[in-house]
């Protein structure tokens, strides 16, 4: 299917590299604007780097390459302050704000019982709060022109638990939590709010060597094949190994445009089949 997002303008968080750049290109094809934001620093528990100098530049290029209109913005979702100024920055530019995919996250693995309460907290201020402060930063606008979409990212481990990953499943589980309560909120201003619940994702976020050990703690030689066959046999039902993050823009474009107009409140899992082994 093809989406027409002629005249709309879209912001991406973290749209520096992976699903978010992805997003940012996907919604330059379909003719909108698009801003983006990411930030340049780090924590100490992710075992890759956040964000590589050069990243916010490709994307850039690769989002005018695609035929948009392109604004990058350096501002740390953690921040309200700093969303609301990167709303006021694009409604200054384009004069309006149709879409928000609040897409920036972190990952980090560590079992509850010895998880340090910093990681706990930057994981929850990255993955919850920024998504609460896109959506507190992007509604006003959108309440004004009387209409809009707003998409959270959350995950499939939003819908159930996994070993070594506290923080982040209790941040994805809220994120669907903060979804359903701000699409209550805002419905009556025609702005939507959703939730896109990602599989397994080809981005430096899972493919930097931290999960073999963790699958195979009994097997130094593991490497990423071998958790990926796992993923393909135990995890997603459709054995597609990682999937492309073009995959995930798909339901993101999808919930962003007209034709997804009366859908707000719900959540779609873009992760080959894992969906079959929740209960619901
Ligand atoms: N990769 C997967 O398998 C997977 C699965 C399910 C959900 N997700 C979610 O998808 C989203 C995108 O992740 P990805 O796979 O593209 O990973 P990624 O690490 O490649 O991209 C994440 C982006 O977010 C940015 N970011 C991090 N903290 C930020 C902050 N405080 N302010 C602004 N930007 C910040 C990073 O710089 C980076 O550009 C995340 O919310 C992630 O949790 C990923």
């Amino acid at each position: 299917m093809t989406y027409n997002l002629d005249g709309k303008v879209a912001f991406v968080t973290g749209g520096g590299r992976g699903q978010g750049r992805s997003h940012a290109i996907a919604f330059a094809r379909a003719g909108a604007k698009v801003a983006f934001c990411d930030f340049t620093g780090s924590f100490d528990h992710t075992a890759y780097a956040i964000n590589r100098p050069g990243d916010i530049a490709e994307t850039e290029k690769l989002v005018n390459a695609a035929g948009g209109e392109c604004l990058a913005i350096e501002a740390d979702v953690r921040s309200l302050p700093e969303m609301q100024r990167a709303v006021g920055e694009i409604v200054e530019r384009w004069g309006r704000l149709d879409i928000a995919v609040a897409n920036a996250g972190i990952d980090s693995y560590t079992p509850v019982q010895a998880m340090a309460a910093q990681q706990w907290q930057d994981t929850i201020d990255v993955n919850l709060t920024g998504v609460f402060n896109t959506i507190r930063a992007a509604s006003p606008q959108m309440i004004e022109q009387r209409g809009g979409s707003i998409v959270g990212i959350s995950s499939s481990v939003g819908k159930v638990g996994t070993a070594n990953n506290p923080a982040y499943i209790a941040s994805k589980w809220g994120v669907i939590g903060l979804v359903k309560a701000a699409a209550a909120d805002l419905g009556p201003h025609f702005v939507r709010v959703n939730a896109v619940c990602p599989g397994y994702i080809s981005t430096e976020m899972i493919d930097n060597g931290t999960l073999p050990p963790l699958f195979f703690p009994d097997n130094p030689d593991a490497t990423e094949d071998d958790v990926t066959a796992y993923v393909n046999w135990a995890v997603h039902t459709i054995p597609a190994g990682r999937l492309d993050s073009e995959e995930v823009s798909n339901a993101v474009l999808f919930l962003s445009s007209d034709q997804s107009r009366y859908i707000s409140g719900s959540t779609i899992d873009v992760n080959a089949g894992w969906s079959a082994r929740f209960t619901a």
